[in-house]
C-alpha cells in the first residue's frame, strides 16, 4: 500500500496532487486546441440527440451531483439548452417527466452508485437517451448507457472524491464547449479563446499544488477546534461551495454548510460570530463586488473569513483573515482551480486532528445498496 500511495501519507493526498495530471488525462486526445477542435464520440455520433433535445437532465449523488450544478451552468450558458440536475434518489422515486425528446446525463466516478443506476434505468424506460460520465471503465451505468465519455481521472482510492469531481468538470466542459459550439450560440472566437483557457487548466492547478501546499496547512491548524465552517460561493462557485463543505465534513467530521452567499442573508448569517469560519470563493471574475458586500457583512459580524481570491487581488483580501491565491481563469473553469485549495484544507484539518482521512467513519467509496 505504501508503494501505491506514491510516498504520499494519504492515497487522498496523492489524488489531490495528480489533478495537473487527470485533468490532461481527461482532455487528451479530445480537446485539439492547435487545430480548433472538440473531440467527443460519445457527442458527435449522437449529436442530434443532443441538439433535439428539449432539455438535459443530469442525475448523480455526492460529489457527482456538484458537478452536474457546474454542468448545468455549463451547459445552460455555451448550449443554451434547458438543464435540470437531480439527486439521483429522489428521482427515481417521484414519478419524474421524461420523454423521448429528454437526454439524461447520469455522472458517476464509481459507475456503480445504486441510486444512479435505478434513475437511469426509470429513464431509459420511458423513452429518453441516456449518457453517462463515468470514472470505472466498463462499471455497471458505463455498460447500461447508450453513449457516454469516460473521466479517464485513473483510480480514485481515497473515499472523499478529488481528481473525479475536477475530471467531471473537465468533461461537462468540454461537453458544454462542443455543443455551443455546433449549435451556433458560441462563436469561433469565444470558443477558441475557452478552449485554450481550458487546456491551461493542468497548468494553473499546478502553481495552485505549489502556491497553496503550506499555505493551507498553516490554515487548518488554525481551525482544528471548530465545530462549524461555512463555505460560500456564487454562480459557478456557488457549487464549489458546497464541494468544499462536504469535503470538510466528509473527512474532518467538522459540520459544514455550503450556501449561495447572496442567500446568506436568508438564514446563516444568524450564525455568523467570532466563532465561526466562513470561507469564501471570490474570483475576480463573477460578481466580485456583491461577494464584496458580503464579506463586508461578515467582517461586521466578526466571522473568520478564510477567502480563495486571484492573484494581486485587494478589496477581499483586505478584509479576510487568511487569504488563499489562486491564478485567473475564466469564471466557467474557476470552480476547477478553486476547488483545489479547498481540498487541501479539508485535508489538513482531518489530518490535525488525527481522523481516517481515506476511510473515513460510515462512508463507502462506492453506495452500491440503497
Ligand atoms: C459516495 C462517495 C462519494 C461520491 C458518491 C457518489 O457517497 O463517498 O465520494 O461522490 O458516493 O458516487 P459516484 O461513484 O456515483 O460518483
Amino acid at each position: 500500500e505504501q508503494i501505491e500511495k506514491g510516498g504520499y501519507e494519504h492515497f487522498m493526498l496523492k489524488e489531490i496532487f495528480e489533478q495537473p495530471k487527470s485533468i490532461h488525462d481527461t482532455m487528451r486526445g479530445r480537446l485539439i486546441v492547435n487545430e480548433g477542435v472538440i473531440k467527443m464520440a460519445g457527442i458527435w455520433d449522437h449529436i442530434e440527440k443532443f441538439k433535439n433535445a428539449n432539455r438535459i437532465i443530469i442525475i448523480a449523488c455526492g460529489t457527482s451531483w456538484h458537478a452536474g450544478l457546474i454542468g448545468e451552468y455549463l451547459i445552460e450558458e455555451f448550449a443554451r439548452i434547458p438543464v435540470e440536475v437531480e439527486y439521483a434518489s429522489e428521482f427515481r422515486y417521484r414519478n419524474p417527466i421524461i420523454t423521448d425528446k429528454d437526454v439524461v446525463i447520469a455522472i458517476s466516478q464509481s459507475g456503480e452508485t445504486a441510486d444512479t443506476m435505478a434513475a437511469l434505468k426509470l429513464a431509459k424506460e420511458r423513452g429518453a437517451f441516456i449518457y453517462g460520465i463515468c470514472n470505472v471503465v466498463d462499471s455497471s451505468i458505463a455498460r447500461i448507457t447508450d453513449a457516454g465519455s469516460y473521466t479517464h481521472a485513473g483510480p480514485e482510492i481515497g473515499v472523499a472524491s478529488t481528481k473525479a469531481f475536477t475530471a467531471q468538470l473537465t468533461i461537462l466542459s468540454l461537453i458544454a464547449l462542443k455543443l455551443g459550439k455546433h449549435n451556433g450560440n458560441l462563436g469561433n472566437a469565444e470558443f477558441m479563446s475557452l478552449i485554450s483557457e481550458l487546456d491551461a487548466i493542468p497548468k494553473k492547478i499546478e502553481e495552485v499544488l505549489e502556491a497553496t501546499h503550506e499555505l493551507t496547512q498553516h490554515i487548518a491548524k488554525d481551525f482544528i477546534q471548530a465545530t462549524n465552517f461555512l463555505y460560500l460561493g456564487r454562480g459557478y462557485n456557488y457549487p464549489a461551495a458546497l464541494e468544499g463543505a462536504l469535503k470538510l465534513k466528509e473527512i474532518s467530521y467538522i459540520h459544514a454548510e455550503g450556501y449561495p452567499a447572496a442567500e446568506m442573508k436568508h438564514g446563516p448569517i444568524a450564525l455568523i460570530d467570532e466563532n465561526m469560519p466562513i470561507v469564501i470563493i471570490a474570483p475576480k471574475k463573477g460578481h466580485y463586488d456583491k461577494i464584496v458586500s458580503n464579506v463586508q457583512e461578515i467582517k461586521a459580524r466578526k466571522g473568520k473569513v478564510v477567502a480563495v481570491v486571484n492573484k494581486g487581488d485587494k478589496q477581499v483580501s483586505e478584509m479576510a483573515d487568511y487569504v488563499i491565491e489562486i491564478p485567473e481563469t475564466s469564471e466557467c473553469f474557476s470552480p476547477i482551480v478553486a476547488s483545489v485549495p479547498l481540498q487541501l484544507l479539508a485535508y489538513y484539518i482531518a489530518v490535525y486532528r488525527g481522523a481516517n482521512v481515506d476511510q473515513p467513519r460510515n462512508l463507502a467509496k462506492s453506495v452500491t445498496v440503497e
